[in-house]
């Protein structure tokens, strides 16, 4: 398996982008929907407030062709340049897949675009696919998009649930580099555990239905925080790094007391562990681009930064990457 940079083609990320429904929804106003508290919301998970779908004009394929749109200009491309378009999502416009649509809104004809669906940690799988279609050869420009409108499947009433989610989109553009070779992508490790399938879902029910989200919070909470660890580990050891040389660290966000955990649990800076889901609550394959794109924005992350990413969530799935801005 080749997962650090040991190829004729290497992999640099080269442009950002993010977007988020107009639509804010605070802790406050969900205290007049369901019996809960700021305080409690806050206190348990780090989340104040997120932005909500508001009908088609926030569709997935929309957030994620503005998200696409940022990240190709920001990497000084036309959408005909995009050889690839993976659009990470789990709560597609059509179940037969919104790439297509995304590609149709963005123009970028030559591309060829499919979904791929690993819940949160999404984004990260997609990142490590993308970079091996860039490693063989195939592909110059590919552009990743993380983009979930989870707010679909909440069950509003459910105050376990429905406290944690918004929707969003973000977007990465990865190209080919072979003159010279520099190859960004320096380690990633991957996993799935199918016997905590049931932890976490959104199922089928029957005639053309879905039932809302479900979930085992407590043991989605115990996964991740002894989970998360030791996949950043791994994918730093085939990087041949430490977490000393980690410039920041983008957790998916999914509760802060999870990324609490884990800085502890490396005694790193706490000011390099990215967090934004104060704003934006878990927005799934979303979050870690969209804190990517923020940082990068805010000129946080800067060229030749180390940046570890690590995403978890249903399937179980987790993994995580380790790369070096631009
Ligand atoms: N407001 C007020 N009370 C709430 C509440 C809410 N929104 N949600 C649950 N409660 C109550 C429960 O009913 C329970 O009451 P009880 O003790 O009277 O039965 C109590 O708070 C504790 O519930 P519990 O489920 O044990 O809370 P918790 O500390 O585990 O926090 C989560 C719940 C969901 C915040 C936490 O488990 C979590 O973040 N898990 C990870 C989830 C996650 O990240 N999922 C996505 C992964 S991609």
């Amino acid at each position: 398996m080749i997962n650090s940079a040991s190829s004729l083609v290497g992999v640099r990320f080269v442009g950002s982008g993010s977007a988020v429904p107009d639509r804010v929804l605070t802790n406050h106003d969900l205290a007049q929907m369901v019996d809960t508290t700021d305080e409690w919301i806050a206190s348990r998970t780090g989340i104040r407030e997120r932005h909500i779908a508001d009908g088609d004009a926030d569709s997935v394929a929309n957030l994620a062709a503005q998200a696409g749109q940022k990240a190709i200009a920001a990497a000084g491309l036309s959408p005909e340049d995009i050889d690839l378009i993976i659009l990470s999502t789990s709560t597609s416009d059509d179940l037969f897949g919104t790439a297509g649509r995304v590609q149709k809104i963005l123009g970028a004809e030559r591309a060829v675009a499919f979904d791929l669906v690993a819940a949160c940690s999404g984004f990260v799988f997609g990142m490590v696919t993308a970079s091996q279609y860039i490693r063989t050869g195939l592909y110059r420009n590919v552009l990743l998009i993380g983009a979930d409108v989870l707010s679909r499947w909440v069950d509003w009433q459910d105050r376990r649930t429905c406290i944690l989610f918004g929707d969003g989109a973000g977007a990465l553009v990865l190209q080919a580099s072979n003159d010279p070779v520099t190859d960004n992508l320096l380690g990633f490790e991957m996993r799935s555990d199918g016997k905590g399938n049931d932890l976490l879902n959104i199922n089928y029910s029957g005639r053309s239905t879905f039932e809302p989200i479900s979930m085992n919070g407590q043991e989605v909470y115990r996964f991740a925080v002894r989970r998360v660890p030791e996949v950043i580990e791994k994918s730093l050891n085939i990087a041949n790094l430490t977490v000393s040389d980690v410039d920041w660290l983008i957790l998916h966000q999914a509760n802060q007391r999870i990324i609490d955990a884990v800085v502890n649990r490396f005694g790193i800076d706490p000011a390099k562990a990215v967090s934004n889901m104060g704003k934006y609550g878990n927005t799934s394959a979303a979050s870690i681009p969209i804190a990517l794109d923020e940082w990068v924005q805010a000129g946080k992350i800067e060229s030749n930064h180390i940046v570890a990413i690590a995403g978890f969530g249903a399937g179980l799935s987790w993994g995580s990457a380790v790369f070096r801005w631009g």
